[in-house]
């Protein structure tokens, strides 16, 4: 049998190949301290140990993604969808220093500004939002605030969704990691 990742990777790589500007994505679900679900898009990064995301620990995403979390993707270039159930590991601060210096200019600054204003937080407008970020404190050379992190992602179930069935009916299989080995079954879509 294929192994679930690697056939999300192949099928992420025919969508990338058509251009698809969802293949750079996933929803990442989360449950707030209130036991409310909480979604949001964020980029999916494709490292050699898997896939992983990065957040900023002043997001309340970030305490919420500590144990589990469930993340979503879907390609209408290839009519794909992947739903995901996936343990979360920390990725080292070593990574994330060397990675967060790739970030475009103004991701990096907001990580400094979360600092001191958490994301999410309020402010009156959006005249103080951009009067903060120009005051926000940031070292020379710019190097990655505490608050940036990264989570690997270690998926343990994995259900693909295949809509490009020529009959209609679509194709949905799920796989659950037993153990050491992942299982497949079908299921009615
Ligand atoms: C295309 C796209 C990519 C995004 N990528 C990220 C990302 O990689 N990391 C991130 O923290 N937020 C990203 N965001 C913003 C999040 O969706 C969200 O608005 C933000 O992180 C605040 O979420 P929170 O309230 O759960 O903290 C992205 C949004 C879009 C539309």
């Amino acid at each position: 049998m294929q192994r679930p990742l690697q056939r999300f990777f192949q099928d992420r790589q025919l969508a990338r190949q058509a251009q698809d500007p969802m293949a750079a994505v996933c929803v990442l679900a989360t449950v707030d301290g209130a036991g409310r679900p909480q979604a949001r898009t964020l980029v999916l990064r494709d490292l050699p140990e898997g896939l992983a995301i990065y957040l900023n620990a002043s997001s309340p995403k970030w305490q919420q993604s500590q144990d589990r979390v469930a993340i979503q993707t879907w390609w209408p270039s290839v009519q794909i969808q992947y739903r995901m159930q996936a343990r979360c590991q920390e990725l080292p601060a070593e990574h994330i220093a060397e990675s967060w210096q790739l970030r475009p200019d103004v991701p990096k600054r907001m990580d400094w500004l979360y600092q001191q204003h958490p994301q999410g937080s309020v402010v009156s407008d959006r005249k103080e939002l951009l009067q903060r970020l120009q005051d926000a404190p940031a070292p020379q050379p710019l190097v990655a605030p505490t608050g940036a992190r990264g989570l690997l992602l270690i998926p343990d179930e994995v259900e693909r969704l295949d809509l490009n069935q020529d009959n209609g009916i679509h194709d949905r299989q799920r796989y659950e990691l037993r153990g050491e080995h992942w299982q497949v079954q079908t299921l009615i879509p």
